[in-house]
């Protein structure tokens, strides 16, 4: 009999992880929980309370799920996983415990510390005052980050005590990201390559993808305020064999194997972002789930039926499975709403859509959309919608998704014009 699925959470990240399940040949049905506009199209998007765990179980008793998947790290926070594997339901995802290592800056980088896993040298605080005195000690530039989740939206990097002070005080007095800055982390500023890692882990095995890469700015060059990601590509091609080797040892395999023998065993997706400086991997910081919008370039060079790895994860078997991926390359470029990712308008028609549908090596994922009956669809959040080309180069991949995007239109889209550039130039 045919599987079913429930994804939990509305962006891009979980449009194309819902294409990817519902190509599997034992996957029949795919929920969303609540979808978006895009979603609607290839799975059923049911409208549950995401906070409302206990709602979440009875629908999955009611419908015979047999496997739920979890997109945002505020749910794996609250300890949505806790609660299914309490009522015996099979989810893919880290319990609370484990993934502290993402709501919790000040404890990753504690761990980090103590597993002398490579990070930036660092300083944590619950207290305005310590924050403060230790900012008179250090050099510029420094990264103050809310210790706590803030939409990827709680990071500064300062370039003189003035702006430090600046950040320290919206996040510890003004409180901007609420609970999340009530604690900070105060780091060294490491230049260098940034690359997205990304680990299915079963709690023991870990399968590593090919690196990506992800813009957080707003704008070109790396301009502008940090976001919940402008685009990304997939795979990173200036990567060597002993830096990949580097990564898996010490960053992914040294952190599963600890939480591992201290009782909190990660299942799920691991996504540290590192710094390489230097040919050496400094992380960042470690996630707990799939990037955004790094999945969205993931999924289309994914040749794995993706159900049965992430089945394989939840019963402990993943070392049974070999990842494999396209030759291919994937660049993915979001459309955002103007004035993201602070006040925006909603509401706006989106046109150009169905002339995509069909597009060979084109995908277009929804975030923040709604499909209306009589209109087509309407913007509704921050992160529009994202596109990701397909194609055997990146120079072609690239030209193909700019010329996609081309195609799309609705008042005060905005987007980053210089994703992938980097590797084409
Ligand atoms: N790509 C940024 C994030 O998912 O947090």
């Amino acid at each position: 009999m045919g599987k079913n699925v429930l994804i939990l959470g509305s962006g891009g990240r979980e449009h194309a992880l819902a294409w990817k399940l519902s190509t599997s040949a034992s996957v029949d049905t795919v929920y969303v929980a609540p979808g978006n506009g895009g979603t609607e199209n290839i799975a059923y998007n049911v409208s549950l309370p995401l906070t409302n765990f206990k709602k979440l179980t009875d629908f999955v008793k009611k419908n015979g799920i047999d496997l739920s998947v979890v997109g945002p790290d505020n749910l794996l926070a609250r300890g949505v996983v806790d609660h299914f594997m309490k009522e015996g339901h099979a989810i893919f995802g880290p319990t609370k415990k484990a993934s502290e290592i993402e709501w919790s800056k000040a404890w990753a980088k504690k761990m980090m510390a103590r597993l002398r896993i490579p990070t930036a040298r660092f300083f944590a605080t619950h207290t305005y005052k310590n924050a403060c005195a230790y900012l008179a000690t250090r050099e510029m530039p420094l990264v103050i980050k809310a210790s706590g989740l803030a939409l990827g939206k709680g990071v500064y990097v300062c370039k003189s005590q003035e702006e430090a002070h600046d950040a320290l005080e919206k996040l510890m007095v003004d409180r901007i990201h609420k609970e999340a800055g009530a604690c900070v982390v105060i780091e060294d500023f490491i230049s260098g390559k940034e690359l997205s890692v990304h680990a299915l882990c079963d709690g023991r095995s870990s399968g590593l993808f090919p690196f990506s890469r992800d813009y957080k700015r707003l704008r070109n060059n790396d301009a502008g305020p940090n976001t919940g990601g402008m685009g990304s590509y997939a795979p990173v091609p200036w990567i060597s064999f002993r830096i990949i080797d580097t990564i898996l040892r010490d960053v992914v395999h040294r952190m599963v194997d600890e939480l591992h023998d201290h009782g909190d065993p990660f299942v799920g997706c691991l996504y540290p972002g590192v710094m390489l400086y230097d040919d050496t991997p400094y992380v960042l910081e470690y996630n707990a789930r799939f990037g955004d919008p790094e999945t969205q370039s993931y999924m289309p060079l994914l040749e794995n039926d993706l159900f049965a790895l992430l089945t394989a994860c939840v019963e402990g078997t993943l070392s049974l499975h070999k990842l494999k991926w396209s030759d291919a390359a994937a660049v993915t470029v979001v459309l955002a709403s103007q004035g993201y990712p602070y006040e925006y308008l909603l509401g706006h028609t989106i046109h150009g859509l169905e002339d995509l549908e069909k597009e060979e090596g084109i995908f277009v994922w929804h975030a923040g959309t709604t499909l209306k009956k009589t209109k087509g669809y309407e913007t509704s959040g921050g992160r529009v919608l994202s596109v990701t080309a397909v194609a055997n180069t990146y120079k072609a991949a690239h030209e193909k998704c700019y010329e996609a995007i081309q195609r799309i239109s609705f008042e005060g889209m905005c987007y980053r014009s210089d994703i992938g550039q980097e590797i084409i130039s």
